[in-house]
């Protein structure tokens, strides 16, 4: 039975900083931002945007077009979470109004755990073929103000849903994981920035890409001649290249820049201009490969490697459905990028030291644009969602 990917919709921030306008600011060459890491801009989220109307606004296309009614799993993939113990999708379920006989729950391991909910749900449709699960991952990634992580901020949301006969991307049920306790990058309760080792956290990003290539290659027997395009989590997208030149070096591939280019180039088309979105941020590059390829997926082999500092990796594969183009919201995704409104220096800093009120009075919070839903306020510690009349 065939089990994957059926619908795939991204959401992310109106608002944006070009990492050129960052770089004046810092004192940095912006070819360090544009080429050394990869990027050219940076999503910035509005002080009434959050993980869940991220999330919900990712899905919304998919409520829209009464693709949610089957849904009886909810799993909802966040490090930028909002509560200690409510799960964000809880949130996400009313907006969307799904069946309340559907379970919710959120996930945590670092950028790894929009996989792992993806994971969860193919063996949930496995075991229950007429249901469909809505894997969301959605995130804030927030380092501190003139930290060399800066650049690599971002966000953004990817609402999937899963069933059997999926129109877009089955997956195949072989891949290699890894665990291992290590401290690259983490996130205590009290802090609303991450902390990273950042260059330690490449090396070991690098290390456990081999250590799940060469599990993958066991228990699938494939070889790399089998994947025809690579998605990588992007945490910027020089990494997904550097990346992907490893994994030809050790397949003794000789990377040429065509080859290089064919294999992911389309992948990171989204993220360069989006930035990290944690848990999103494959399935931004899985999203972005399908909308962007102008030739015909359909019968490739996608090669994925999912990362979550901590730390825990996975590669695994799926491959694309004929007529996958139909079920796309390509021209949403268009759309939104190309509409978004750049902010200036002042902006971005006054964003970003904006923070919800916590002393539990009553707050209503100013209008920014968002699609669909967004943070209106908060009372009582009890934050307040609205649908935003278009
Ligand atoms: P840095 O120290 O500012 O940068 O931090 P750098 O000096 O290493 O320079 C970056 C690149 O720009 C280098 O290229 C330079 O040569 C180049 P490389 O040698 O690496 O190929 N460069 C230039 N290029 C052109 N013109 C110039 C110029 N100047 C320099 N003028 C770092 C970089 C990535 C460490 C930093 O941004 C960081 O800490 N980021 C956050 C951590 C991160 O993203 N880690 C990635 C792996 S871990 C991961 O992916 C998980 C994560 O998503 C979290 C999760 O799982 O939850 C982060």
């Amino acid at each position: 039975m065939k089990i994957g990917i059926d619908r795939i919709s991204l959401y992310s921030s109106h608002y944006y900083i070009d990492l050129k306008t960052l770089a004046e600011q810092r004192q940095v060459d912006p070819e360090k931002f544009y080429f050394g890491i990869g990027q050219e801009k940076m999503a910035v989220p509005a002080p009434d945007e959050d993980v869940v109307t991220l999330g919900a606004n990712a899905a919304y296309p998919l409520m829209i077009d009464e693709e949610l009614d089957d849904v009886d799993l909810l799993l909802f993939s966040t490090e930028s979470g909002i509560d200690q113990s409510k799960a964000a999708g809880i949130y996400v379920h009313r907006l969307l109004k799904l069946s309340s006989h559907c379970r919710t729950v959120e996930l945590k391991q670092a950028c790894y755990s929009g996989t792992a909910a993806l994971q969860l749900a193919v063996q949930y449709v496995f075991a229950n073929p007429d249901k469909k699960a809505l894997v969301i991952a959605a995130d804030i990634a927030r380092y501190d103000l003139g930290s060399p992580s800066e650049a690599t901020q971002g966000c953004g949301a990817a609402a999937m849903l899963i069933s059997s006969n999926p129109r877009l991307v089955t997956i195949e049920n072989k891949s290699g994981y890894y665990t291992e306790d290590v401290m690259d990058f983490w996130r205590p309760n009290y802090r609303s920035e991450a902390l990273v080792d950042g260059k330690y956290s490449v090396q070991v990003y690098m290390r456990i890409l081999e250590e799940c290539w060469n599990q993958y290659k066991k228990n699938s027997k494939l070889e790399f001649k089998d994947i025809d395009y690579f998605c990588y989590h992007i945490p910027f997208t020089k990494m997904a290249e550097k990346a992907h030149v490893k994994l030809c070096r050790s397949s003794n591939i000789d990377v040429t820049n065509e080859e290089k280019a064919k294999a992911v180039c389309e992948s990171l088309k989204y993220s360069r201009l989006m930035g990290n979105c944690y848990t999103a941020s494959i399935y931004v590059g899985l999203t972005s490969l399908l909308d962007n390829t102008k030739k015909d997926l359909a019968n490739s082999r996608i090669g994925f490697f999912s990362y979550g500092s901590g730390c825990v990796g996975e590669f695994f594969s799926g491959v694309v459905e004929d007529g996958y183009q139909k079920y796309l919201y390509n021209n949403n995704h268009e759309e939104m990028l190309k509409n978004r409104s750049p902010l200036d220096y002042q902006q971005y800093e006054d964003i970003f030291n904006y923070s919800v009120p916590i002393d539990g009075g009553n707050y209503t919070f100013p209008q920014y644009k968002t699609k669909f839903f967004r943070l209106s306020g908060i009372n009582k510690h009890k934050r307040i969602y609205e649908s935003v009349n278009k």
